[in-house]
């Protein structure tokens, strides 16, 4: 069976994009490969984070996994420093990437370029941090959201590098994106990724919202005057992300179907289904999410998930140390 692994780093609450984007794939995955499923915390600290809200954070992630329905008996699902062989590789693999690779990922280069100021050396080297997490359990595929493509591809070289200069040590992981739905725009500026760092509020709609207020923000999504429900990233950003949106929550419904049924008919008849189908979804995770994160399934599934996971990343650890020359009394 191949293996699969992904991580969400809950520097705020999961929102619709995050779901969208991964975790319904890791659910859907959940049978037909191994899978593992982490929850990025130490991707979390590369930014200023309150330590109760980080802390709710993080239970919520867990609550919400299972939620949206990854399945404990099925996935291992665990949390990041519970299996300290993350931060360990994570150094290794640093000190095997070059800083001009580092230069060029994205989503420093945006932080700095919009002039924020104290930008951390672990959010500068946090693609490598994300290599190990990646290579520790040589994972066949990584299904991710388009922005984290790069990093795949980062992932790959650092794998290639060390395997040619140490031996075969890891599997060279691929990026699995989804052809639809790899990137939900805001809702409100829909030439933005929606994200938790959305400062309106508006154009982000998150798992834990009320159903009031998440169909609230599709009926005022920014649109166009074309008047028409047609596919067209380009001209027609708004309409397009609604669209995906709608299909990624009904099967993967195919966009014609979509464009062919609401033929004639206005924007707010289509935003009325978008809204329905959000709220159909969202209203079936929040009443799993209550059962789950006071029953204590958070932290037995979180213990449990270390156990497992941390056999094959210590193993891991352990033959890469080795093949270094790193190590003297095992
Ligand atoms: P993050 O919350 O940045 O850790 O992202 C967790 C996962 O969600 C990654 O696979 C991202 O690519 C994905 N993701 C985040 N935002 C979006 C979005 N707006 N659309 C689609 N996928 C997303
Ligand atoms: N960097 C990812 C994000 O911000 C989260 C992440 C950390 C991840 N490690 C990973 C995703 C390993 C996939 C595989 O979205």
């Amino acid at each position: 069976m191949k293996r699969m692994l992904s991580g969400i780093k809950p520097t705020g609450q999961l929102h619709l994009g995050n779901y969208i984007g991964a975790l319904r794939h890791f659910v859907e995955y959940q049978d037909e490969y191994e899978m593992y499923a982490f929850i990025a915390n130490l991707h979390c600290i590369t930014v200023p984070q309150d330590p109760e809200e980080l802390h709710k954070n993080l239970r919520d992630c867990v609550a919400l996994y299972l939620a949206c329905g990854l399945d404990p008996s099925k996935a291992t699902i665990f949390l990041q420093t519970d299996v300290r062989a993350h931060a360990q590789l994570g150094y290794i693999c640093c000190c095997h990437t070059y800083m001009g690779e580092l230069n060029r990922m994205t989503q420093f280069k945006d932080k700095q370029s919009k002039g924020e100021k104290n930008l951390s050396g672990g959010l500068y080297t946090y693609p490598a941090l994300m290599a190990a997490d990646i290579l520790l359990y040589d994972a066949d595929y990584v299904p991710v959201g388009e922005d984290q493509k790069q990093h795949v591809e980062l992932t790959r070289d650092i794998a290639e590098r060390m395997n040619n200069r140490y031996g075969d040590l890891f599997v060279v992981p691929e990026p699995l994106i989804a052809k639809v739905g790899a990137r939900i725009m805001s809702l409100s500026d829909p030439t933005k990724k929606m994200s938790k760092s959305d400062e309106t509020n508006k154009g982000c709609i998150y798992l834990l919202d009320p159903l009031k207020t998440a169909r609230k923000k599709v009926m005022s999504a920014v649109t166009d005057s074309y008047a028409k429900v047609h596919f067209d990233p380009e001209t027609q950003p708004g309409i397009s992300n609604l669209m995906q949106i709608l299909s990624s929550l009904s099967d993967n419904r195919p966009l014609g179907d979509i464009e062919a049924e609401f033929e004639g008919k206005g924007y707010g008849d289509f935003k009325r289904a978008v809204a329905d189908a959000v709220c159909t979804k969202l209203e079936e995770i929040q009443t799993r999410y209550n059962e789950i994160i006071e029953s204590g399934l958070v932290e037995k599934t979180l213990q449990e998930g270390a156990a497992k996971a941390s056999i094959l990343a210590d193993a891991k650890l352990a033959k890469v140390q080795k093949a270094i020359g790193m190590e003297i009394i095992r």
